[in-house]
Protein backbone atom coordinates (compact mmCIF):
# COMPACT_ATOMS: atom_id res chain seq x y z
CA UNK A 1 0.00 0.00 0.00
CA UNK A 2 1.35 3.76 -0.62
CA UNK A 3 0.46 6.22 1.93
CA UNK A 4 0.68 9.65 0.41
CA UNK A 5 2.83 12.03 2.51
CA UNK A 6 3.59 15.54 2.24
CA UNK A 7 6.77 16.98 0.16
CA UNK A 8 8.99 18.04 2.44
CA UNK A 9 11.74 19.90 0.89
CA UNK A 10 14.89 18.93 1.61
CA UNK A 11 13.73 16.04 2.83
CA UNK A 12 14.01 17.63 6.13
CA UNK A 13 12.89 15.57 9.64
CA UNK A 14 11.75 12.35 6.30
CA UNK A 15 13.64 9.57 7.64
CA UNK A 16 15.27 7.84 4.72
CA UNK A 17 17.22 4.86 6.97
CA UNK A 18 17.42 2.83 9.93
CA UNK A 19 20.85 3.25 11.21
CA UNK A 20 22.57 2.07 14.34
CA UNK A 21 26.17 4.15 13.12
CA UNK A 22 25.80 7.80 14.16
CA UNK A 23 23.19 9.77 16.42
CA UNK A 24 22.69 13.44 17.00
CA UNK A 25 20.99 15.04 19.49
CA UNK A 26 20.89 18.90 17.72
CA UNK A 27 19.01 20.42 20.80
CA UNK A 28 21.24 18.66 23.38
CA UNK A 29 24.57 19.18 21.22
CA UNK A 30 25.18 15.29 21.21
CA UNK A 31 26.95 13.43 18.96
CA UNK A 32 27.97 9.62 19.29
CA UNK A 33 29.47 7.49 16.91
CA UNK A 34 28.14 3.82 17.35
CA UNK A 35 26.93 5.16 20.84
CA UNK A 36 30.60 6.38 22.15
CA UNK A 37 29.93 10.12 22.72
CA UNK A 38 32.83 12.11 20.02
CA UNK A 39 34.28 14.24 23.24
CA UNK A 40 35.60 10.66 24.06
CA UNK A 41 36.92 9.36 21.06
CA UNK A 42 38.91 12.55 20.26
CA UNK A 43 40.23 12.16 23.53
CA UNK A 44 40.80 8.87 23.64
CA UNK A 45 40.55 7.07 19.93
CA UNK A 46 42.80 7.46 16.50
CA UNK A 47 40.58 8.15 13.23
CA UNK A 48 41.67 4.80 12.24
CA UNK A 49 40.41 2.89 15.37
CA UNK A 50 37.14 5.31 15.02
CA UNK A 51 36.85 4.27 11.43
CA UNK A 52 36.86 0.64 11.84
CA UNK A 53 34.60 1.43 14.84
CA UNK A 54 32.26 3.25 12.44
CA UNK A 55 31.90 0.14 9.76
CA UNK A 56 32.61 -2.72 11.80
CA UNK A 57 30.66 -1.54 14.60
CA UNK A 58 32.64 -2.30 17.84
CA UNK A 59 36.27 -0.98 18.82
CA UNK A 60 39.09 -3.40 17.47
CA UNK A 61 40.68 -5.37 19.20
CA UNK A 62 44.81 -4.71 19.72
CA UNK A 63 45.47 -7.52 17.08
CA UNK A 64 42.54 -6.40 14.99
CA UNK A 65 43.47 -2.68 15.12
CA UNK A 66 47.13 -3.48 14.60
CA UNK A 67 46.36 -5.47 11.16
CA UNK A 68 44.01 -2.62 10.21
CA UNK A 69 46.93 0.09 10.11
CA UNK A 70 49.26 -2.34 8.50
CA UNK A 71 46.95 -2.68 5.19
CA UNK A 72 46.57 0.18 5.67
CA UNK A 73 50.08 1.61 5.57
CA UNK A 74 50.82 -1.45 2.96
CA UNK A 75 48.00 0.07 0.51
CA UNK A 76 48.72 3.94 0.62
CA UNK A 77 50.75 3.89 -2.66
CA UNK A 78 49.09 4.92 -5.69
CA UNK A 79 49.62 3.37 -9.48
CA UNK A 80 51.94 4.92 -11.56
CA UNK A 81 48.68 4.93 -14.36
CA UNK A 82 46.97 7.06 -11.66
CA UNK A 83 49.39 10.09 -11.28
CA UNK A 84 49.77 10.36 -15.08
CA UNK A 85 46.32 10.87 -15.17
CA UNK A 86 46.31 13.43 -12.30
CA UNK A 87 49.32 15.21 -13.73
CA UNK A 88 46.46 16.10 -16.78
CA UNK A 89 44.20 17.47 -14.67
CA UNK A 90 44.38 21.42 -15.08
CA UNK A 91 46.19 22.98 -12.24
CA UNK A 92 43.60 25.62 -11.89
CA UNK A 93 41.05 22.39 -11.07
CA UNK A 94 39.14 22.69 -7.69
CA UNK A 95 41.20 19.77 -5.60
CA UNK A 96 37.43 18.34 -4.81
CA UNK A 97 36.93 17.73 -8.38
CA UNK A 98 40.50 16.33 -8.61
CA UNK A 99 39.39 13.81 -6.12
CA UNK A 100 36.17 12.98 -7.36
CA UNK A 101 37.95 12.26 -10.27
CA UNK A 102 40.86 9.84 -8.95
CA UNK A 103 38.00 8.39 -6.52
CA UNK A 104 35.95 7.14 -9.67
CA UNK A 105 39.47 5.95 -11.09
CA UNK A 106 40.27 3.51 -8.56
CA UNK A 107 37.23 1.93 -9.67
CA UNK A 108 39.20 1.28 -13.43
CA UNK A 109 41.55 -0.65 -11.52
CA UNK A 110 40.06 -2.76 -8.24
CA UNK A 111 36.39 -2.92 -9.00
CA UNK A 112 35.28 -6.29 -8.69
CA UNK A 113 31.22 -5.63 -7.19
CA UNK A 114 31.62 -8.87 -5.21
CA UNK A 115 29.37 -7.05 -2.92
CA UNK A 116 28.66 -10.29 -0.92
CA UNK A 117 32.33 -11.51 -0.22
CA UNK A 118 33.79 -9.91 2.95
CA UNK A 119 37.24 -9.93 1.60
CA UNK A 120 36.25 -7.78 -1.00
CA UNK A 121 34.05 -4.93 1.11
CA UNK A 122 37.28 -4.90 3.52
CA UNK A 123 39.76 -5.04 0.78
CA UNK A 124 37.88 -1.61 -0.78
CA UNK A 125 37.53 -0.05 2.77
CA UNK A 126 41.49 -0.47 3.28
CA UNK A 127 42.25 0.75 -0.53
CA UNK A 128 39.75 3.85 -0.01
CA UNK A 129 41.09 4.86 3.63
CA UNK A 130 44.83 4.22 2.03
CA UNK A 131 44.87 5.69 -1.23
CA UNK A 132 42.13 9.08 -0.93
CA UNK A 133 45.35 11.02 1.62
CA UNK A 134 47.28 9.61 -1.07
CA UNK A 135 45.86 11.46 -3.81
CA UNK A 136 44.79 14.55 -1.93
CA UNK A 137 48.80 15.10 -1.37
CA UNK A 138 49.63 14.31 -4.81
CA UNK A 139 47.36 17.03 -6.38
CA UNK A 140 48.38 19.66 -4.06
CA UNK A 141 52.52 19.03 -5.33
CA UNK A 142 51.31 18.05 -9.19
CA UNK A 143 49.85 21.11 -9.96
CA UNK A 144 52.60 23.14 -9.25
CA UNK A 145 54.56 20.91 -11.34
CA UNK A 146 56.25 19.16 -8.45
CA UNK A 147 56.89 15.15 -7.72
CA UNK A 148 54.36 13.49 -5.19
CA UNK A 149 55.94 12.06 -2.19
CA UNK A 150 55.92 8.95 -1.47
CA UNK A 151 54.24 7.62 1.87
CA UNK A 152 56.37 7.11 4.57
CA UNK A 153 55.68 3.78 5.65
CA UNK A 154 57.52 5.01 9.58
CA UNK A 155 54.57 7.13 10.22
CA UNK A 156 51.11 6.78 11.07
CA UNK A 157 48.00 7.54 9.09
CA UNK A 158 47.67 11.44 10.04
CA UNK A 159 51.79 12.40 10.31
CA UNK A 160 52.19 10.43 6.97
CA UNK A 161 49.28 12.96 5.43
CA UNK A 162 50.94 15.68 6.74
CA UNK A 163 54.11 14.69 5.85
CA UNK A 164 53.21 14.00 1.92
CA UNK A 165 51.30 17.30 2.02
CA UNK A 166 53.94 19.54 3.24
CA UNK A 167 56.92 17.55 2.25
CA UNK A 168 58.98 17.26 5.68
CA UNK A 169 57.68 15.25 8.67
CA UNK A 170 55.24 17.00 11.29
CA UNK A 171 55.46 17.78 14.80
CA UNK A 172 53.73 15.74 17.02
CA UNK A 173 51.02 17.97 18.45
CA UNK A 174 50.70 19.30 14.76
CA UNK A 175 49.72 15.40 13.52
CA UNK A 176 47.85 14.43 16.99
CA UNK A 177 45.77 17.76 16.04
CA UNK A 178 44.86 16.97 12.28
CA UNK A 179 44.51 13.10 13.91
CA UNK A 180 41.35 14.51 16.00
CA UNK A 181 40.20 16.82 13.13
CA UNK A 182 40.22 13.61 11.23
CA UNK A 183 37.78 11.76 14.05
CA UNK A 184 35.64 14.50 14.33
CA UNK A 185 34.76 14.92 10.68
CA UNK A 186 34.19 10.91 10.90
CA UNK A 187 30.98 10.84 10.55
CA UNK A 188 27.92 12.71 10.74
CA UNK A 189 23.85 10.72 10.59
CA UNK A 190 22.38 11.64 7.39
CA UNK A 191 23.56 14.84 5.61
CA UNK A 192 23.93 15.46 1.87
CA UNK A 193 27.09 13.44 1.06
CA UNK A 194 26.20 10.39 3.05
CA UNK A 195 22.42 9.88 1.53
CA UNK A 196 24.40 10.28 -1.93
CA UNK A 197 26.37 8.01 -1.22
CA UNK A 198 23.79 5.50 -0.12
CA UNK A 199 21.91 6.55 -2.96
CA UNK A 200 24.59 5.42 -4.84
CA UNK A 201 25.42 2.24 -3.16
CA UNK A 202 21.53 0.69 -3.12
CA UNK A 203 21.99 0.19 -7.07
CA UNK A 204 25.04 -2.07 -6.18
CA UNK A 205 27.80 -0.32 -7.74
CA UNK A 206 31.06 -0.48 -7.05
CA UNK A 207 32.51 1.51 -3.45
CA UNK A 208 34.58 3.57 -6.03
CA UNK A 209 31.65 4.75 -7.64
CA UNK A 210 29.85 5.36 -4.05
CA UNK A 211 32.72 7.76 -3.13
CA UNK A 212 33.10 9.74 -6.01
CA UNK A 213 29.37 10.62 -6.04
CA UNK A 214 29.59 11.00 -1.96
CA UNK A 215 33.13 13.36 -2.84
CA UNK A 216 30.86 15.53 -5.57
CA UNK A 217 28.40 16.09 -3.00
CA UNK A 218 30.47 17.03 0.01
CA UNK A 219 31.56 20.04 -2.14
CA UNK A 220 29.10 21.91 -2.28
CA UNK A 221 29.41 25.83 -0.33
CA UNK A 222 26.43 24.52 1.61
CA UNK A 223 28.03 21.31 2.73
CA UNK A 224 31.46 20.97 3.19
CA UNK A 225 33.07 23.53 0.77
CA UNK A 226 31.47 26.00 4.00
CA UNK A 227 35.39 25.66 5.72
CA UNK A 228 36.88 27.21 2.77
CA UNK A 229 34.15 29.67 2.81
CA UNK A 230 34.67 30.99 5.97
CA UNK A 231 38.58 31.59 5.93
CA UNK A 232 37.61 33.19 2.74
CA UNK A 233 35.01 35.31 4.59
CA UNK A 234 37.56 36.19 7.70
CA UNK A 235 39.86 37.17 5.46
CA UNK A 236 37.41 39.92 3.49
CA UNK A 237 36.55 40.91 6.99
CA UNK A 238 40.01 41.33 7.77
CA UNK A 239 39.83 43.22 11.42
CA UNK A 240 37.70 42.85 14.59
CA UNK A 241 36.11 46.16 14.20
CA UNK A 242 34.44 45.62 10.65
CA UNK A 243 32.58 42.01 11.92
CA UNK A 244 29.15 44.04 13.53
CA UNK A 245 29.03 46.12 9.79
CA UNK A 246 29.99 42.86 8.08
CA UNK A 247 27.54 40.76 9.89
CA UNK A 248 24.56 43.67 10.11
CA UNK A 249 24.96 43.58 5.82
CA UNK A 250 24.67 39.89 6.05
CA UNK A 251 21.39 40.18 7.91
CA UNK A 252 19.88 43.21 6.04
CA UNK A 253 20.22 41.38 2.26
CA UNK A 254 19.60 37.91 3.79
CA UNK A 255 23.19 36.51 2.89
CA UNK A 256 23.70 33.21 5.03
CA UNK A 257 26.60 33.94 7.36
CA UNK A 258 29.50 30.45 6.77
CA UNK A 259 30.32 28.46 9.24
CA UNK A 260 26.75 29.07 11.19
CA UNK A 261 23.90 27.04 11.60
CA UNK A 262 22.65 23.51 11.17
CA UNK A 263 19.63 21.39 9.79
CA UNK A 264 19.85 19.53 13.37
CA UNK A 265 21.85 21.81 15.87
CA UNK A 266 19.63 24.17 17.52
CA UNK A 267 22.86 24.48 19.74
CA UNK A 268 26.55 24.97 19.23
CA UNK A 269 27.95 21.96 17.09
CA UNK A 270 30.11 19.94 20.47
CA UNK A 271 33.07 19.14 17.20
CA UNK A 272 33.34 23.08 16.84
CA UNK A 273 34.02 23.23 20.59
CA UNK A 274 36.55 20.45 20.41
CA UNK A 275 37.98 22.36 17.08
CA UNK A 276 37.99 26.12 18.60
CA UNK A 277 39.91 23.58 21.81
CA UNK A 278 42.46 22.35 19.13
CA UNK A 279 42.54 25.76 17.31
CA UNK A 280 43.85 27.38 20.57
CA UNK A 281 46.41 24.62 21.17
CA UNK A 282 48.08 25.09 17.82
CA UNK A 283 48.26 29.00 18.66
CA UNK A 284 49.60 28.55 21.84
CA UNK A 285 52.47 26.32 20.13
CA UNK A 286 52.81 27.93 17.08
CA UNK A 287 52.06 31.59 17.45
CA UNK A 288 48.62 33.16 17.38
CA UNK A 289 46.22 33.56 14.42
CA UNK A 290 44.64 37.08 14.05
CA UNK A 291 41.60 35.52 12.54
CA UNK A 292 40.72 33.67 15.66
CA UNK A 293 39.93 37.21 16.98
CA UNK A 294 37.71 37.52 14.22
CA UNK A 295 36.36 34.81 14.56
CA UNK A 296 35.30 35.38 18.14
CA UNK A 297 34.29 38.29 17.81
CA UNK A 298 31.98 36.85 15.01
CA UNK A 299 30.51 34.05 16.98
CA UNK A 300 29.94 36.56 19.57
CA UNK A 301 27.98 38.96 17.66
CA UNK A 302 25.96 36.03 16.01
CA UNK A 303 24.86 34.22 18.74
CA UNK A 304 23.50 38.06 20.14
CA UNK A 305 21.69 38.14 16.92
CA UNK A 306 20.44 34.96 15.79
CA UNK A 307 21.01 32.50 19.17
CA UNK A 308 16.86 32.89 18.67
CA UNK A 309 16.67 31.20 15.44
CA UNK A 310 18.99 28.29 16.74
CA UNK A 311 22.08 29.42 14.65
CA UNK A 312 25.20 29.01 16.75
CA UNK A 313 28.44 27.99 14.70
CA UNK A 314 28.82 24.61 13.34
CA UNK A 315 31.97 22.26 12.27
CA UNK A 316 33.24 24.22 9.66
CA UNK A 317 33.83 27.39 11.68
CA UNK A 318 36.75 26.95 13.53
CA UNK A 319 38.33 23.40 11.81
CA UNK A 320 39.93 26.09 8.56
CA UNK A 321 41.90 28.10 11.37
CA UNK A 322 42.96 25.05 12.47
CA UNK A 323 44.26 24.12 9.08
CA UNK A 324 45.71 27.06 8.45
CA UNK A 325 47.75 26.44 11.27
CA UNK A 326 49.10 23.72 10.28
CA UNK A 327 49.97 24.69 6.75
CA UNK A 328 47.05 23.55 4.82
CA UNK A 329 46.22 26.04 1.44
CA UNK A 330 42.39 26.32 1.63
CA UNK A 331 41.03 24.46 -1.04
CA UNK A 332 42.19 21.54 0.36
CA UNK A 333 40.26 21.52 3.60
CA UNK A 334 36.85 19.90 1.98
CA UNK A 335 39.27 17.10 0.71
CA UNK A 336 40.36 16.93 3.93
CA UNK A 337 36.97 16.49 5.11
CA UNK A 338 36.17 13.94 2.41
CA UNK A 339 39.73 11.85 3.78
CA UNK A 340 38.02 11.80 6.70
CA UNK A 341 34.48 11.34 5.69
CA UNK A 342 35.32 8.13 3.83
CA UNK A 343 34.58 6.35 6.73
CA UNK A 344 31.29 7.29 7.36
CA UNK A 345 30.56 6.56 3.52
CA UNK A 346 31.86 3.39 3.76
CA UNK A 347 30.13 2.72 6.91
CA UNK A 348 26.79 3.44 5.75
CA UNK A 349 27.43 1.96 2.71
CA UNK A 350 28.10 -1.56 4.44
CA UNK A 351 25.23 -0.81 6.44
CA UNK A 352 23.05 -0.37 3.03
CA UNK A 353 24.35 -3.41 1.56
CA UNK A 354 22.95 -5.50 4.54
CA UNK A 355 19.50 -4.92 3.75
CA UNK A 356 19.31 -3.38 0.18
CA UNK A 357 16.36 -1.67 -1.49
CA UNK A 358 17.35 0.74 -4.43
CA UNK A 359 16.01 4.35 -3.24
CA UNK A 360 13.28 5.14 -5.75
CA UNK A 361 11.21 7.97 -4.43
CA UNK A 362 8.54 9.67 -5.96
CA UNK A 363 7.60 13.20 -7.00
CA UNK A 364 4.66 15.35 -7.56
CA UNK A 365 4.81 16.66 -11.50
CA UNK A 366 3.16 20.31 -11.17
CA UNK A 367 3.73 20.41 -15.73
CA UNK A 368 1.40 20.28 -18.36
CA UNK A 369 -0.52 17.20 -19.93
CA UNK A 370 -1.18 16.60 -24.06
CA UNK A 371 0.57 19.21 -24.58
CA UNK A 372 0.33 19.56 -28.76
CA UNK A 373 3.76 19.55 -29.79
CA UNK A 374 4.64 22.64 -31.99
CA UNK A 375 7.19 22.51 -35.15
CA UNK A 376 9.90 24.34 -34.87
CA UNK A 377 9.28 26.55 -37.58
CA UNK A 378 5.98 27.77 -35.71
CA UNK A 379 7.65 28.46 -32.38
N1 LIG B 1 23.43 32.77 8.39
C1 LIG B 1 22.33 33.52 8.49
N2 LIG B 1 21.08 33.02 8.59
C2 LIG B 1 20.99 31.68 8.61
C3 LIG B 1 22.10 30.82 8.51
C4 LIG B 1 23.36 31.43 8.40
N3 LIG B 1 24.48 30.67 8.29
N4 LIG B 1 21.69 29.55 8.53
C5 LIG B 1 20.36 29.60 8.64
N5 LIG B 1 19.92 30.88 8.68
C6 LIG B 1 18.53 31.34 8.82
C7 LIG B 1 17.84 31.34 7.45
O1 LIG B 1 18.00 32.56 6.79
C8 LIG B 1 16.43 31.05 7.83
O2 LIG B 1 15.86 32.21 8.36
P1 LIG B 1 14.30 32.55 8.07
O3 LIG B 1 13.54 31.43 8.70
O4 LIG B 1 14.11 33.86 8.75
O5 LIG B 1 14.16 32.62 6.59
C9 LIG B 1 16.56 30.06 8.99
O6 LIG B 1 17.81 30.39 9.59
C10 LIG B 1 16.55 28.61 8.56
O7 LIG B 1 17.58 28.42 7.60
P2 LIG B 1 17.55 27.35 6.45
O8 LIG B 1 18.52 27.74 5.38
O9 LIG B 1 16.14 27.06 6.05
O10 LIG B 1 18.11 26.08 7.25
P3 LIG B 1 18.58 24.73 6.61
O11 LIG B 1 18.42 23.72 7.67
O12 LIG B 1 17.93 24.48 5.30
O13 LIG B 1 20.11 25.03 6.30
C11 LIG B 1 22.43 25.15 6.41
C12 LIG B 1 21.15 24.56 7.06
C13 LIG B 1 22.48 24.83 4.91
C14 LIG B 1 23.65 24.52 7.09
C15 LIG B 1 22.42 26.68 6.64
O14 LIG B 1 22.44 26.95 8.03
C16 LIG B 1 23.59 27.37 5.96
O15 LIG B 1 23.50 27.67 4.76
N6 LIG B 1 24.71 27.67 6.72
C17 LIG B 1 25.86 28.29 6.13
C18 LIG B 1 26.70 27.27 5.37
C19 LIG B 1 27.43 26.31 6.29
O16 LIG B 1 28.06 26.71 7.25
N7 LIG B 1 27.32 25.02 5.96
C20 LIG B 1 27.99 23.96 6.71
C21 LIG B 1 26.99 23.13 7.45
S1 LIG B 1 27.77 21.87 8.39
C22 LIG B 1 28.17 20.72 7.22
O17 LIG B 1 27.54 20.54 6.21
C23 LIG B 1 29.35 19.94 7.47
Amino acid sequence: MTTVCEYKPGLEGIPVAQSSISYVDGQKGILEYRGIRIEELAAKSTFLETAYLLIWGELPTKEELNKFENDIRYHRRIKYRIRDMMKCFPETGHPMDALQASAAALGLFYSKRALDNPDYIREAVVRLLAKIPTMVAAFKLMRKGNDPVQPNDELDYAANFLYMLNERKPDPLAAKVFDICLTLHAEHTMNASTFSAMVTASTLTDPYAVVASAVGTLAGPLHGGANEEVIDMLEEIGSVEKVRPYLDDCLQYKKKIMGFGHRVYKVKDPRATILQNLAEQMFDKFGHDKYYDIALEMERIVEEKLAHKGIYANVDFYSGLVYRKLGIPSDLFTPIFAIARVAGWLAHWKEQLGENRIFRPTQIYTGFHDEPYIPIAER
